[in-house]
């Protein structure tokens, strides 16, 4: 969480800063700040709320320093406001910092007996007062920043900028990322690639543990022992990112209508359609995997509880799905021939993350189905499984997760013929049902209108509960976890069959119950289920083909009719309208439906 961003230019950078941070906002959004270069002394201007606040004060208060760094917050120690916006500055030093220093509490008290005077809440300003006394002391500011980053634990990125020093920011990294930018005459450092997009498609990528020294003639790299390093270069895909919301009010609806297109580039590169087979992933030989685990978090942890059932019926591999916050806290023995994939959007997620490293040192392959190809996760795994699926800038994923989905089912099915447990038919069958999920997809969007008509009134409840069985329980589950998250409506995924274990106690004539139901082998026993839902007056909104619709002979406040289609390939376009369903419920309430409140696209702390 956390975006940092650093110039040193050769014309004014507070713009350039701003625009940098704009393409950061996803990373959290309660509050920005600048620090410069002016005449020689640290300036610094701070803003509570989104960045266009910050542009505001900007407007107002024109910075002229030709070197700066930048943040947008996202709030762990100390709530959103200006005091504990970004940067921290001392007379010495001016701090942005992404991550947590766990120990900042003991820190702080021997500082303050020290004499130094805080001004914020933060964990952050502990590492601005450590160099400054460390500068105070005599060192000079590498030094002085590495004998600070050698009192803190915790996961971290951080930019410093150093009072009378017009050519020079010091960038360091451990557990959180961050990236150096080469330009002509100019240098720039940013937490990923696309903030840098417009600067520079150069970047380097720092190691765990390295300090940056960059002046405007280029960057001098130290590893985490002080010695001097090279990092390579690379070409980054981030500079075509371009933050344009087309014809669309809101990003999210941008990113559900693109998903025909993105899912149809994603299988095509992963099955061959014509030959009707799914191409072996390079580098896994699903024949000697034993078990697989999969980790993730969110929907991105929605999108491995899909595959579990895919691999187990594709490929007759057991799986383990955790949530990655547990998983790498709870010990589990790995078996020796098994396989770890972990799932995330940004490829940053801490906890994510930390279940990769959890899994290779308990000797595990490692595959990471990601969309930031740059990012530490797909940098750290043995395969990179890339989603495809361009930018997404929604807080709420929605394209992500469908093309997650396609790249593990095409896996799946792979593993499947490597495993022999699926035969040529069966392959060239599933990749024909495959094929057709964009086009099932283009269908499922036509039903818009009434899903948003269904929405004006789902937006006055205060509860929602979804049900499905089978691969329809993880699009339960991802269905409340988006309303949830957008329209700030409590809602829960249950397993259909689960419902009478408790959660049925909930069930009233208040009560909305969003019923994922293919007519598939489960669907009768999602019937009764309904029917125990119907029977205590819930307000049943079901979402199935023709066939559910006719079989279910139920009286449901609403049918939502999708093509029909084979049974594996439904998570992917039932996906569709449960987004639909929270989005147009947010838009209705009017919530901030891109950048949700307390959220942040990607989450860098534990
Ligand atoms: C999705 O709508 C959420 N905002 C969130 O659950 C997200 O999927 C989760 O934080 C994981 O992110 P990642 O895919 O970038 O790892």
């Amino acid at each position: 969480m956390c975006g940092i961003i650093g110039i040193l230019g050769q014309t004014p950078v507070a713009p350039l800063l701003v625009d940098g941070l704009k393409r950061l906002e996803y990373r959290g959004y309660d509050s920005a700040g600048i620090a410069v270069i002016e005449g020689g002394h640290l300036a610094s201007l701070r803003a509570e709320g989104k960045l266009r606040n910050l542009e505001a004060k900007l407007a107002g208060n024109r910075k002229a320093g030709r070197i700066g760094i930048g943040h947008t917050r996202w709030a762990t120690h100390g709530v959103p406001s200006e005091r504990n916006a970004h940067p921290h500055l001392t007379e010495r030093v001016a701090v942005v910092h992404n991550g947590i220093f766990e120990n900042f509490r003991e820190l702080r008290l021997e500082l303050e007996a020290a004499g130094r005077v805080f001004s914020s809440d933060t964990d952050t300003e502990v590492m601005a007062h450590l160099v400054t006394a460390n500068l105070a002391d005599g060192m000079a500011p590498l030094a002085a920043v590495q004998a600070a980053l050698a009192r803190v634990r915790g996961a971290f990125a951080l930019a410093f900028l150093f009072e009378g020093e017009d050519d020079l920011v010091i960038g360091a990294r451990r557990g959180s990322p961050l990236a150096i930018g080469w330009g002509a005459g100019e240098m720039f450092l940013g937490s990923d690639g696309i903030a840098l997009g417009p600067f520079t498609d150069e970047i380097t990528y720092l190691d765990e543990g390295d300090v940056a020294v960059v002046t405007r003639a280029g960057a001098v790299i130290h590893d985490e022992t002080g010695r001097v390093v090279e990092r390579p270069v690379t070409r980054t895909h981030g500079n075509t990112y371009v933050a344009d919301k087309g014809n669309h009010r809101h990003f999210m609806v941008k990113e559900i209508h693109e998903q025909p297109e993105v899912t149809g580039r994603t299988l095509a590169h992963y099955l061959d359609l014509a030959e009707g087979r799914a191409r072996p992933p390079e580098g896994i030989d699903f024949s000697r995997i034993d078990r697989l685990s999969i980790t993730a978090c969110g929907t991105a942890f929605y999108a491995g509880f899909v595959a579990k059932y895919w691999f187990e019926r594709f490929a007759r591999l057991p799986v383990d799905i955790d949530i990655a916050s547990e998983f790498r806290y709870r010990e589990q023995p790995l078996s020796k021939d098994g396989l770890a994939i972990v799932i995330s959007q940004s490829g940053e997620t801490a906890d994510t993350l930390a279940s990769l490293r959890y899994a290779r040192v308990e000797g595990q392959r490692i595959a990471a189905v990601v969309n930031v190809r740059e990012s530490t996760i797909a940098r750290e795994a043995d395969v990179v499984l890339p989603i495809l699926a361009g930018p997404e800038i929604g807080v709420a994923s929605t394209k992500a997760f469908t093309a997650q989905l396609a790249v593990l089912a095409a896996t799946a099915i792979a593993a499947g013929r490597a495993r022999g447990s699926i035969d040529d038919v069966e392959e060239a069958r599933l990749v024909a049902a495959f094929s057709e999920v964009p086009r099932l997809m283009h269908e499922a969007l036509r039903l818009e209108g009434q899903i948003e008509a269904l929405a004006r009134d789902l937006a006055k409840v205060k509860h929602c509960l979804y049900l499905g069985r089978g691969t329809s329980y993880p699009i339960a589950l991802e269905g409340a976890l988006k309303l949830k998250e957008i329209s700030y409506i409590h809602a829960e995924g249950y397993a259909a069959g689960e419902l009478k274990h408790g959660p049925i106690a909930l069930i009233d004539e208040e009560m909305p119950v969003v019923v994922i139901a293919p007519f598939d082998r489960v669907f009768e026993k999602t019937v009764s289920n309904m029917q125990e839902v119907a029977a205590r007056g819930g307000r049943i909104i079901l979402v199935t083909d023709r066939k559910g619709a006719e079989a279910a002979a139920i009286d449901a406040a609403a049918t939502i009719i999708l093509p029909e289609m084979p049974a594996s390939v439904t998570p992917l376009v039932y996906s569709i309208p449960v987004q639909l369903l929270a989005y147009h419920t947010a838009v209705f309430m009017g919530t901030d439906v891109d950048q949700p409140r307390n959220l942040a696209k990607s989450v860098t702390v534990e």
